[in-house]
Parts: C-alpha cells; structure tokens; sequence
C-alpha cells in the first residue's frame, strides 16, 4: 500500500497506509527523540493498547490519558497533560505519539504544538474519520463554548501512520460515519472513488479488506494533495469543508450530542447539494446520484425539532465566515466543487429546509 507526502512549509511529512504499519511505529519516531509521551483515551487504550505497547517494544514510553467524547475537547485537560508531561521530565526534546480518534489527533496535536512552543507529533490515527480526514493536514486544537475548534493552531505532524486493521474493533456506526467523509472525497475531487462507492457498498460495508483499503488510499490521496497545495486554507482546501459549514450548526446546535461529527457532514452535504441545485450551481441528476449515494450508506439520526431558522442563525457564527459572509462549498458536478460566497440567503433557507424536511 502506498505511501504519501504532504508537503508543509515547516517541512514536509510522509503519511504511511498500511495494513500492520503499527507494528513499525518505532521506525517513524524522530531520531535523537527525548521522552516519548503516547496520548491516547481509556477506551482506545482497552481496545488497541497492548498492540501499540508490542510495537513500542523497549522505546522507553509515558501512557497519558484524555477524556473521550466532544464535549471534553477543551483547553483544561490538554493543560492537565502538559503539566503531568513536566512532572515526569518532559523537555524540548519530548515527543508526542498520538493513537486515537479525530479528538485525540486534533487534542494531542494541540498539546504538541504548545508544549515548550512546539514539539513533535506523530500521528496514529485509529478511527476511520481520523485516518482519512483528522490526521493529515496539520489542523490542532479545542473546542470554544462558543463554537468548534475555535482554539487550535497549525502544528504539520512528522509521520501520520494509518493502519486499517486497527478499525476492526471500531463500532458500526463510527464507521460509518468516518464514511460520510469519504464519500465526500469522491463528491469533491474524484469521480472515480465516487463510482466505486456506489458499486461496491456491500463490501464497503462489510468492511472487506479490499475494499476498506482502496478507499482509505484514495481519500487520503486526495486529501494530502490538497493540503500540499494550499496548507493554510487561503483557496484549494476549503473545498474540504463541503459539507461542514451546515454540518458544524446541527453539531453545535445540538450541543454536540445528538450526530456523530460525519453524521452532522452527511446532512451538511445535503443541504450542500440541495442549495448547489436550487442556486443553479448543479444539474438535478448529478444531485439525485449524491443524495442517493449519501442514503445508501445511511441512516443518520433523524432530524425531528430541528427548524432551518436555528441553523441559519448558527451559520454566522462559523470560523469560515469571513467579514460576515458566509462561503458555500456547492457540488458542480460529481467529482467537482466551487465556492460561492454571494448566495440568496432565501435560496438558503429553502435549500436547509429541504434537506431537513
Ligand atoms: N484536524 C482536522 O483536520 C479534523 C478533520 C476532521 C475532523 N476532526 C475532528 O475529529 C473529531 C471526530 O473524530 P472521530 O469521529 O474519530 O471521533 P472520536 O475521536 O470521538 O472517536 C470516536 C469513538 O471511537 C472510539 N474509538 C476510536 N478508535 C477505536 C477503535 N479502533 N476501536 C474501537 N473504538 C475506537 C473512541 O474512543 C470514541 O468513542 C472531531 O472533534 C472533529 O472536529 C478534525
């Protein structure tokens, strides 16, 4: 399986697919690395730990422990870790390993880039959002209580090692909402993958060995090439956000409990698709493929007491919206996306109320 590289203005980093690359996380740790902090939650640890420690193997290691779950990704457990870490003698020369999910990746990377100003992270992602999705492209941080990852700070990880045998133990609904995502890759860049997800869902979904593999390759090609090409979100990357600007106000609306994050995309991506069509942007058929795709690998919680009102309200609030516009990402075609900023705020209202309806 392949290997990439994104390319970083701090310096580029390889990101490994691999079925057993866990094993060789020794071979990826930084040389001349000091204390080697692993940053993982208990139940990650419960399931995938004694793999990890195999791997580890005699690299002298520290096991620290964040709190699972969205509402705990806040500033005051990453302080509680950096604290720990200078208590057991974490220094400049301190490397992080993160193994988790995407809170884990975004949590540990965070505590990476702010400890002693920065220190290096490797990423081990074990969800299939992650390893798709949160562990490439640099992004770190926490959650405001006014809004999602409203702290964070670039911090280009030195390996990402993705291992899809660790998602063997992953509950189905986690998987597929790390789905969601990849169904996205194939709405926003590649035809191809788009094809296959619709061919082939059964052995999608019966997660075969095959199957999981190529998607995972695909989507991590698709998103390395993109941060590569713009890594500060100035232009390219915010393609990767179809989907998510309606998606973050349903999580944050529903005070991130009710929809898995992929979850909150799927529907995003609805009401993404529904505004591309009624804003003109995209034909009617090419929308039916997508809304159709996006239904077969359902279901999402349902969407009872939930108005376009208390969504459009939260849309303002959103870290994409610059100078109080707000930018849609809308699908032009399969395979291919635009961003409009001057969209009738009307057509909006109409196009959530669609997709909620
Ligand atoms: N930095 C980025 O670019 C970026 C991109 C997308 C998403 N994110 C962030 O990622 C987060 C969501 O990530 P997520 O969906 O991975 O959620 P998550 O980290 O909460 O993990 C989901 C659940 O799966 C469990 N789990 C993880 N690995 C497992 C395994 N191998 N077997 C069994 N259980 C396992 C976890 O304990 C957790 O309960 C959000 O906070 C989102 O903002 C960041």
């Amino acid at each position: 399986m392949p290997t990439y590289r994104v390319e970083s203005r701090q310096g580029g980093y390889p990101v490994v697919v691999e079925r057993g690359v866990l094993a060789r996380t020794a071979d990826w740790l930084p040389p001349k690395a000091g204390q080697l902090f692993v940053v993982s939650t208990a139940d990650v640890w419960r399931h995938k730990g004694a793999e990890l420690e195999r791997a580890l193997g005699s690299v002298p290691h520290q096991v620290l422990y964040l709190p699972g779950g969205e509402e705990h990704k806040r500033l005051q457990p990453v302080e509680e870790l950096a604290e720990r870490m200078v208590e057991l003698g974490g220094d400049r020369s301190s490397v992080v390993l993160a193994f988790g999910g995407g809170i884990v990746n975004d949590m540990a990377g965070f505590l990476a880039a702010i400890f002693m100003r920065g220190i290096p992270v490797v990423q081990a992602p074990t969800t299939l959002l992650a390893q798709v999705d949160a562990s490439i492209g640099g992004k770190t941080g926490v959650n405001l209580v006014s809004g999602k990852n409203l702290v964070g700070s670039f911090h280009p990880p030195a390996a990402v090692l993705i291992d899809p045998a660790l998602l063997d133990s992953l509950p189905e609904r986690e998987y597929r909402a790390g789905l969601y995502e990849i169904v996205k890759a194939g709405i926003i860049r590649d035809a191809a993958l788009f094809a296959y997800l619709a061919e082939s869902r059964a052995a999608v979904l019966a997660r075969e060995a095959g199957a999981v593999d190529r998607i995972i390759a695909d989507s991590v090609r698709m998103k390395v090439e993109v941060v590569s090409a713009d890594e500060r979100e100035g232009d390219l990357r915010r393609i990767l956000n179809f989907g998510h600007t309606f998606g973050h106000a349903l999580e944050a609306h529903t005070r991130y409990t009710r929809f898995l994050h992929g979850e909150a995309v799927a529907w995003g991506m609805r009401a993404a698709i529904h505004l591309g069509q009624m804003a003109g942007y995209c034909s009617a058929e090419d929308s039916l493929d997508m809304l159709d795709l996006i239904g077969s690998y359902g279901p999402v919680p349902p969407l009872d007491g939930i108005y376009a009102d208390d969504l459009i309200a939260r849309l303002v609030h959103d870290k994409k919206t610059v100078q109080g516009k707000v930018h849609f990402v809308l699908p032009v075609r399969v395979g291919e996306v635009t961003v409009a900023s001057e969209v009738d705020p009307a057509t909006v209202r109409e196009a959530i109320r669609s997709a909620l309806a």
